[in-house]
């Protein structure tokens, strides 16, 4: 009863019986009983991992994505068999859902590989379930494609458009400072996110739409389409569609994701002001393949590579104006001379062929041309020093070029529940001038690494009028903040970084400019403060233990040791 063709179709990954024969048949008795023709049931299988859930807003417009997913591979010839994985609701998942990244790339790996499918279309969108696909099928290595729920529309209000979530900090703020009421903030609440979709703005999500085309993941042009645009539609059908040429012996993810589209991911990153938060999702989906993305090489593309990208956080403009724009095209064919052109893609041609033609139409308050960028180093920098010696990242595009160099005093919060008590004491002793410095927020510390480097100004400042402060920790950033924000600060402090050994009073010496963060306490010193660092405390079972023993530092992308191609 097997064939000549063992592996194809159904008869890939044979439930383990002692008797294939007997495997095969059973299981296509029970595929039968879903009202599958044999017919159908011999063609080649595209799975969809759909990660739809009812606490994942930005998931919203899953079903009808599968459904155009599932017609675009049935028009194809293929059969399409979806099934759910882990989803990460950014705002719904506690501690923070870099926590169970991780998780939801093994659940996507483990069924990529135990079910029986010939290739795969990928469907996320919110932060971390991108990335966290990405490195599944990275680890899986079977034909993929990665598409995108797409972003939110940006609405009016009042006479300016609203969306997630750079306007929801920007509101939270005037809040904080006295400037809207419990009514307007109220009012504001309701109107910042309204249609399906991700967020707005180029925060995480969007940045890892683009990072996801320009790898060579997506089907072109289909990053930055609006959720709820018919467009989407077509590019969830045409990814069905390319899924079963794919499946007929297409290219796997490790011949698409190579060093030199890694580079050319980055590069984007920078172009487009993406977030920091990317940077180490690419890196952890680049390890699982065994490429390396070193800080210090990011520093030479950052310097290269202009921001054109007149988007939120770094600009003013939202992801629907990108894709009337011009879209990634846009930018892919401003920088093309900066790009690895021989870079193959799912769609079947290289970089070189899809951007043989200029885009028809940019516009160029959204998309700049090389001669006239945002700015002309690239959005993110790696600061390196005895603060940081693995590096920590500063989104400069983002952040107030005045702060770049300076020495300030440090003001010292021991973790996020002293920050939380202590923030807004008005007897806080803080001025303006100071560097809020924020301990055990890191990957490797109990709340995992949550996006709470963006450490809110001291409430008796924000009503003074300070817009902007340094603010240093080990924690992340939402990609839709903004601020003079450094972050990633490796080893964290619950590793013995000396973060941890940061002290009330201490200077620190930030140069953008020399890629310095430097804590100007001598070695002697330190080493005494090390001696009273109280041992971290381990959680004793579960996800949560695992995640503790094996989750590495940002500079190797947060991933779990054992998981990359290439154990450290
Ligand atoms: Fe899902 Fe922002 S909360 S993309």
């Amino acid at each position: 009863m097997t064939d000549e063709h063992p592996t194809h179709g159904l008869r890939r990954n044979l439930t383990h019986y002692g008797d294939p024969d007997f495997a095969l048949y059973l299981r296509r008795s029970f595929a039968r009983s879903m009202g599958y023709s044999v017919e159908l049931l011999e063609r080649p299988i595209v799975g969809i991992a759909q990660s739809g859930s009812g606490f994942n807003n930005c998931h919203r417009n899953m079903p009808e994505l599968v459904d155009a997913t599932r017609r675009g591979v049935l028009a194809a010839g293929g059969l399409p068999l979806d099934f759910p994985t882990v989803s990460l609701g950014e705002t719904f998942l506690s501690p923070t859902s870099l926590m169970f990244r991780n998780l939801m790339s093994m659940d996507v790996e483990e069924m990529i590989r135990a079910q029986p499918m010939d290739a795969v279309v990928l469907i996320g969108g919110c932060d971390k379930t991108v990335p966290a696909q990405l490195m599944g099928a990275a680890s899986a290595d079977l034909p993929a494609i990665q598409l995108v729920t797409g972003p939110m529309l940006a609405m009016d209000y009042r006479g300016e458009r609203l969306g997630a979530c750079t306007d929801c900090r920007r509101f939270w703020a005037r809040y904080r400072a006295g400037e809207l009421s419990e009514r307007q903030i109220d009012d504001v609440e309701g109107r910042l996110a309204t249609t399906a979709g991700t967020c707005a703005v180029m925060g995480t999500a969007s940045t890892m739409a683009c990072i996801a085309e320009a790898l060579g993941m997506s089907l072109p042009g289909t990053a930055a389409i609006p959720a709820v645009h018919a467009d989407r539609l077509r590019a969830a059908e045409a990814s069905g569609a390319r899924a079963v040429a794919l499946a007929r012996g297409g290219l796997r993810p490790s011949q698409i994701i190579t060093a030199q589209s890694v580079e050319n991911a980055l590069r984007v990153l920078l172009a487009v002001g993406g977030s920091t938060n990317a940077l180490i999702h690419l890196t952890a989906i680049a390890g699982r393949l065994g490429i390396d993305v070193s800080l210090q090489r990011l520093n030479v593309l950052s310097d290269e590579t202009p921001v054109l990208v007149d988007l939120k956080p770094t600009g003013v403009h939202y992801m629907q104006d990108l894709f009337a724009g011009g879209g990634l095209d846009a930018v892919l064919w401003e920088l093309r001379d900066l790009l690895h052109l021989d870079c193959p893609t799912v769609g079947g041609e290289t970089l070189r062929e899809r951007l043989q033609e200029p885009p028809d139409y940019v516009d160029r308050n959204i998309v700049r041309s090389r001669d006239n960028p945002v700015s002309v180093a690239g959005g993110l920098v790696a600061l390196f020093g005895s603060l940081a010696p693995g590096g920590a990242i500063m989104k400069r595009s983002a952040a107030d070029s005045r702060l770049f160099e300076r020495e300030g005093r440090a003001v010292v919060f021991k973790g996020l529940e002293d920050l939380a008590a202590r923030i807004d004491d008005p007897d806080l002793d803080v001025t303006a001038d100071d560097f809020l410095v924020l301990q055990r927020a890191g990957p490797r510390s109990a709340s995992g690494m949550p996006e709470a480097g963006y450490l809110p100004i001291p409430r008796k400042l924000a009503q003074a009028g300070v817009k902007d402060m340094v603010r240093i920790s080990d924690a992340r950033m939402s990609g839709t903040a903004y601020g003079t924000v450094v972050l990633h600060v490796t080893p964290d402090a619950e590793s013995g970084g000396n973060l941890a050994l940061v002290q009330n009073g201490d200077r620190i010496r930030l140069s953008v400019k020399d890629r310095a963060l430097e804590l100007c306490v001598d070695e002697v010193e330190l080493a005494r403060r090390r001696h009273h660092v109280p041992p971290p405390q381990r959680p004793s079972r579960g996800y949560a233990k695992l995640y503790a023993e094996q989750v590495l530092q940002a500079d190797a992308g947060c991933d779990f040791n054992f998981l990359r191609q290439t154990p450290l």
